[in-house]
């Protein structure tokens, strides 16, 4: 069955692109079939991916607005497995001339029905704001998981995103349940980044990831060879955090049957979330707001992220595949 998981914040530079194309290549070594949806015209996961966004014929506008067939714009990557639905910056005005059309919430949802038996995740990268394109992406999505940046104001706008999701699930009918958030550029030695990661996990326990994504200069660096964490550097920090926090999705998929994860207990060791370093400050109160708090608890949340088991697919064997 396929999962379409949305990675959506409004807020810009939180590390969404960078966790879709980077969860969607170790998914994808661990021999699952992913595509991953270009939706933000900035069009990074697109070039992320190692395509250029100016050297398009046909991309996501062209399945939006002029019902050209997904199939024909779809691609493969440099990642065996993982396909993507590229996009470039013409996609800003499919955000303006949907408003006046029929269904403008539903085309990217129609459009992927077509594909969707083809893959078993579906990641689809929002730009940074909640407007149609997000829109879109959400009425597709049947998951979304939060991308957090380890900082000063870390929740602003989950209120109002946890609202948009339930004004989707009142008005137009559909229900979307949240994974989970993932803290993303964590510096283990920034007393704010250990406090944001303890107040996160103190106000939504059970639904923030374990796996923290810590800042790594090769996460940065990857994207602009067009390679994904996997390619570029494999056993980074980055490489190692963003490998757990797939197996986690990937354990999330299992829930009520007998093997409810494929986190390996080495992985586990690797786990780049140093609790003890985590644990050993005391928050400073109010150091992240709380607006969000009361929303988050209400939206139904699918599991908690425990980490058990051992694999189905040897990673290692995927990788030497690619
Ligand atoms: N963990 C990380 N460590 C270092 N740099 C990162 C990390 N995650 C993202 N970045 C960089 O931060 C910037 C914003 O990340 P990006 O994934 O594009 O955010 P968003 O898609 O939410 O706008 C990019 O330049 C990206 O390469
Ligand atoms: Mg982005």
């Amino acid at each position: 069955m396929s999962r379409t998981i949305s990675f959506v914040n409004q807020k810009g530079g939180v590390g969404k692109s960078t966790s879709v194309v980077n969860v969607g290549a170790f998914l994808a070594a661990h021999g699952k079939s992913v595509l991953v949806v270009d939706l933000d015209p900035q069009a990074n996961s697109t070039s992320g991916l190692g395509v250029d966004p100016y050297q398009l014929e046909w991309h996501l506008y062209h399945v939006l607005t002029n019902g050209l067939l997904p199939e024909e714009a779809i691609r493969k990557t440099g990642v065996a497995g993982l396909d993507l639905l590229p996009t470039n910056t013409n996609l800003a005005g499919a955000g303006i001339e949907l408003v006046t059309q029929p269904n403008r919430e539903f085309r990217l949802r129609e459009a992927l029905s077509r594909v969707s038996t083809n893959y078993d995740y579906i990641l689809i990268d929002s730009p940074p704001s909640l407007g149609l394109l997000t829109i879109n992406g959400l009425v597709a999505s049947d998951f979304i998981v939060i991308p957090v940046q380890c900082e000063y104001y870390a929740l602003e706008g989950i209120g109002h995103l946890l609202k948009t999701i339930e004004l989707i699930r009142d008005n137009l009918g559909h229900n979307i349940n949240v994974l989970g958030a993932v803290l993303t550029m964590y510096d283990k030695r920034n007393r704010l980044n250990r406090d944001v990661v303890k107040e996160m996990n103190r106000n939504f326990p059970g639904r923030v990831f374990n796996s923290v994504i810590p800042r790594c200069v090769s996460l940065a660096e990857a994207p602009s060879f067009g390679k994904t964490i996997l390619q570029y550097d494999l056993y980074s920090k980055g490489g190692k955090a963003y490998r757990q926090l797939a197996e986690e999705i990937l354990g999330l998929e299992n829930v009520g049957a007998p093997e409810t994860s494929v986190a390996t207990e080495a992985v586990a060791e690797e786990n780049i979330l140093n609790t003890e370093d985590i644990n050993s400050s005391e928050p400073e109160a109010g150091i992240v707001a709380t607006e969000a708090s009361n929303e988050f608890v209400d939206v139904e949340i699918v599991t908690t992220l425990a980490v058990e088991n051992s694999p189905e697919v040897s990673l290692e064997d995927s990788i030497k595949q690619i």
